[in-house]
C-alpha cells in the first residue's frame, strides 16, 4: 500500500475534474439526480444518479446542481447532494489504495466563507487534509507561469481574474464577474426567442449550440440548428446570433481586465499587459484571444492567449500545488 495519494479537484458549476498524483483525471458534470419515486427507483435500481447519468434519467429523477449559482448551500438536500457528488468523483480515483489522501480543491468563487466549512463537511471521511485555492492561480501554477501574469478563468457561473506575482494571489489581486458561459446561454436564449417567436428552446440546447460552433469576430458564420416552433420542426440560422452573443461578453471580460491591470503595481503593469491568459471552458470561444487583444488595445501592447486543454488545467495545477505545498500548508480535517 502505498503512503499517499495526492488529489486536486476543480470543483466547478458546470463540470467538475479531479486529477490524482497516480495520473489519472476525471471529468464529470456537477449534477447529483435522485430518483423521484418508488416507482423511479426500482426502474433505475439505484438511489443516487451523477454526471452525464442523471441527465440522461431527468425525467425520472429529481436533479441538483450542487455548485450552482444562488444554491443555500446550508440546505440539506443540497449538501447531501454535494457530499454524495464529492464522494462519487474522489472514488474515481481509487483512494483506498492509500493511507492518506492530501487534496487542493478550487472551488467556485461565488461559495463564500460559510459555504467553505461546508465544503470541509463534504470531504470529511475522504481526505485527511486540504487546501483551497482560486481557478486562476491553480491553472498558472500548473504551467508554471504565475510571475508576472494575468489569468482570467472564463467558467460557467463565473469568470474569474487574477494577476500574479509569483506568490499566492491575496483577496485584491483577484475579481470576480457574474458573466461567463452561463450568462453567455441565456442571452443566446433570449436573442434565438426574440428572432424566431415562438421558438422552444432550453437552455441545455443552447449550451451544445455554443459549444460546437461559439466565435468571435471575422465574417457572419452560418449554423443551422433544429428547433420546434409551438410544435412544428423548423431548421434555422443562427450564425449571426451566435456571433452577437458571444461578441457581447467581450467588453464586459475586457473591462475586468482592465481594472485588475490598472490595479496593480506601476512597474508590472507592461508585464501584465504582455501576459493574459485565457483559460476555462469559455477560452474554447472560437477567435476570443484576438477579439479580447484587440477590445483592450487601448491599454497599450497587449499579447493575449488560451491555455491548452483548459478543462483539465484547474485539477492538473491543483495536483501540482498539493505535491508542492508544505504540509503547514494544509488544514487537517478530523
Ligand atoms: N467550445 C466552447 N465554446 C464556448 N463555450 C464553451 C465551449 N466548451 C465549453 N464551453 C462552456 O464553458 C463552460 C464550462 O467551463 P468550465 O468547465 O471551465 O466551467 P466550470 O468550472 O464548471 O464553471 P465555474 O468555474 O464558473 O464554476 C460552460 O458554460 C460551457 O458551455
Ligand atoms: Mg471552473
Amino acid at each position: 500500500m502505498a503512503d499517499r495519494l495526492y488529489i486536486g479537484i476543480d470543483l466547478g458549476t458546470y463540470q467538475s475534474t479531479i486529477a490524482s498524483s497516480a495520473g489519472t483525471i476525471h471529468t464529470i458534470e456537477t449534477v447529483v439526480g435522485r430518483p423521484k419515486d418508488p416507482v423511479a427507483r426500482n426502474m433505475l435500481g439505484r438511489d443516487v444518479l451523477f454526471g452525464a447519468d442523471a441527465l440522461k434519467h431527468k425525467m425520472s429523477c429529481d436533479l441538483f446542481r450542487p455548485m450552482a449559482k444562488g444554491v443555500t448551500q446550508d440546505d440539506e438536500a443540497s449538501l447531501g447532494a454535494a457530499k454524495a457528488f464529492m464522494t462519487h468523483l474522489i472514488e474515481t480515483v481509487d483512494p483506498e489504495e492509500y493511507d492518506e489522501v492530501v487534496g487542493v480543491v478550487c472551488s467556485p468563487s461565488h461559495v463564500s466563507f460559510t459555504d467553505k466549512s461546508n465544503l470541509v463537511a463534504t470531504l470529511r471521511g475522504q481526505v485527511n487534509a486540504i487546501m483551497v485555492v482560486s481557478e486562476p492561480f491553480a491553472t498558472a501554477y500548473g504551467i508554471g507561469e504565475f510571475h508576472g501574469t494575468i489569468v482570467v478563468d472564463i467558467g460557467a457561473g463565473t469568470t474569474d481574474i487574477a494577476r500574479l506575482y509569483g506568490t499566492f494571489p491575496s483577496d485584491e489581486d483577484q475579481i470576480s464577474l457574474a458573466e461567463a458561459g452561463d450568462w453567455l446561454d441565456e442571452h443566446l436564449m433570449t436573442l434565438i426567442r426574440k428572432k424566431y417567436t415562438g421558438a422552444q428552446v432550453t437552455k441545455d440546447m443552447v449550451r451544445r449550440w455554443k459549444e460546437a460552433h461559439s466565435y468571435v469576430g471575422g465574417e457572419v458564420k452560418e449554423v443551422l440548428v433544429d428547433l420546434s416552433v409551438e410544435g412544428k420542426q423548423q431548421r434555422v440560422d443562427i450564425g449571426d446570433l451566435i456571433a452577437q452573443a458571444c461578441g457581447a461578453i467581450v467588453p464586459l471580460i475586457g473591462n475586468g481586465i482592465k481594472r485588475i491591470i490598472a490595479g496593480a503595481d506601476p512597474e508590472y503593469q507592461e508585464t501584465f499587459r504582455q501576459n493574459i491568459i485565457l483559460s476555462g471552458g469559455g477560452s474554447l470561444i472560437g477567435g476570443v484571444a484576438d477579439r479580447l487583444a484587440a477590445e483592450i488595445s487601448d491599454i497599450g501592447n497587449v499579447a493575449v492567449r488560451c491555455v491548452d486543454e483548459p478543462i483539465d488545467k484547474v485539477a492538473l495545477g491543483a495536483v501540482a500545488l498539493a505535491q508542492d505545498m508544505p504540509e503547514d500548508m494544509f488544514t487537517s480535517i478530523e
